[in-house]
């Protein structure tokens, strides 16, 4: 994939970002999402690409806009699987709280994990850690590594877990090891990402959360170096159907654990994520008189570059603005 797609891209989550950054804290967290899938999917109109959406906002009959299968992008080559997630953290823009993104990752056709909306038990590292921690190992077994790894004891280890019920049993595990936990509502991603970045604050992510998620932050640790496993998690009443839905989508082992190249196939990934509130990785959109500044991640697996770009949108002269469907979702 050519470097320039990854400032287009970088284009498609900013204008993510900036139409559902107007509903932090506003309690709605359909028309946050609603803003985000419309002003990503008008961007994506603009994109020399011939993108198929292989992790995306649902199933055709599910989904109006940027469902798996739809094709996004001008057309042209090259042709890439794209995953998307245009507000990553839905409650937490509701709420007003950080760890919303609008993210999105891309690599050539086939390269992607076409993962149903599952569950995923999942384990991301930064690049020190790879090869050393795995799904299958104890809590205590994998911050053992992690330790010995980063050389830090192991009550300088941060540990992030959604904050759910079903993780008791490994916080009680990491508390019982005695690393730290940074527990959190919502938007796995970005702490999962950020655990492949020095200053972070983020030594390591663990614990169930949802599939796509897993995959699009498998992209980002291709980029980075790091390393991820992931294995599916069929649920409750659902799991039947579940399991259906993985043999469609030709994942015929349902209790494999997935490696970071089985996620993502090809080293030829891009990744890009916009910051919609504060986050681990990035700032959220700041607003100033008729303006929005926008911090946007940009990292592409075959340079290893990773670009920090802040953005300062004079939104009067924004022509996507102008569009008329995002001024009904802005209004
Ligand atoms: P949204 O779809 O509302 O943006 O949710 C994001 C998320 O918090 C993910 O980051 C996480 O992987 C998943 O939901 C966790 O699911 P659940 O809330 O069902 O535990």
């Amino acid at each position: 994939m050519e470097r320039e797609l990854a400032l287009e891209f970088a284009r498609v989550t900013e204008a993510a970002a900036l139409a559902s950054a107007r509903w932090v804290g506003r309690g709605d967290k359909e028309a946050a999402d609603d803003a985000a899938v419309t002003a990503m999917r008008v961007m994506f109109d603009t994109v020399s690409v011939n993108g198929l959406v292989v992790i995306g906002e649902g199933e055709m009959d599910e989904a109006p806009m940027l469902y798996i299968g739809e094709k996004v992008g001008i057309g042209v080559p090259p042709a890439v699987d794209i995953a998307v997630d245009p507000l990553e953290g839905t409650n937490i823009v509701a709420k007003g709280l950080t760890g919303a993104i609008a993210v999105l990752a891309a690599a050539p056709r086939g390269s992607l994990l076409h993962a149903p909306d599952m569950y995923m038990d999942k384990i991301a590292v930064g690049a020190e850690c790879k090869g050393r921690v795995h799904l299958e190992a104890t809590v205590k077994e994998n911050l053992r590594e992690v330790s010995r790894a980063l050389d830090k004891l192991m009550s300088e280890i941060t540990v992030v877990i959604l904050d759910r019920p079903r993780h008791q049993g490994i916080i009680e595990e990491v508390r019982r090891v005695g690393a730290r936990i940074k527990l959190i509502t919502d938007g796995d991603v970005s702490p999962g990402v950020a655990a492949a970045y020095d200053d972070s604050g983020v030594d390591i992510l663990m614990g169930i959360g949802g599939a796509p998620e897993g995959v699009i932050t498998a992209a980002a640790l291709k980029c980075l170096g790091g390393d991820f496993q992931g294995r599916l998690v069929p649920e409750g009443d659902e799991a039947p159907d579940e399991i259906r839905r993985c043999h469609d989508m030709g994942i015929t082992d349902v209790n494999k654990v997935f490696s970071l190249d089985e996620l993502v196939k090809s080293d030829d990934v891009i990744f890009v994520a916009t910051g919609i509130t504060d986050s681990f990785l990035l700032k959220g959109v700041r607003y100033h008189k008729r303006r929005a500044i926008t911090e946007t991640l940009v990292m592409r697996s075959t340079s290893g570059t990773i670009r920090h770009i802040e953005a300062t949108h004079h939104l009067d002269k924004k022509p996507l603005f102008k569009n008329s469907l995002i001024q009904k979702i802005m209004e």
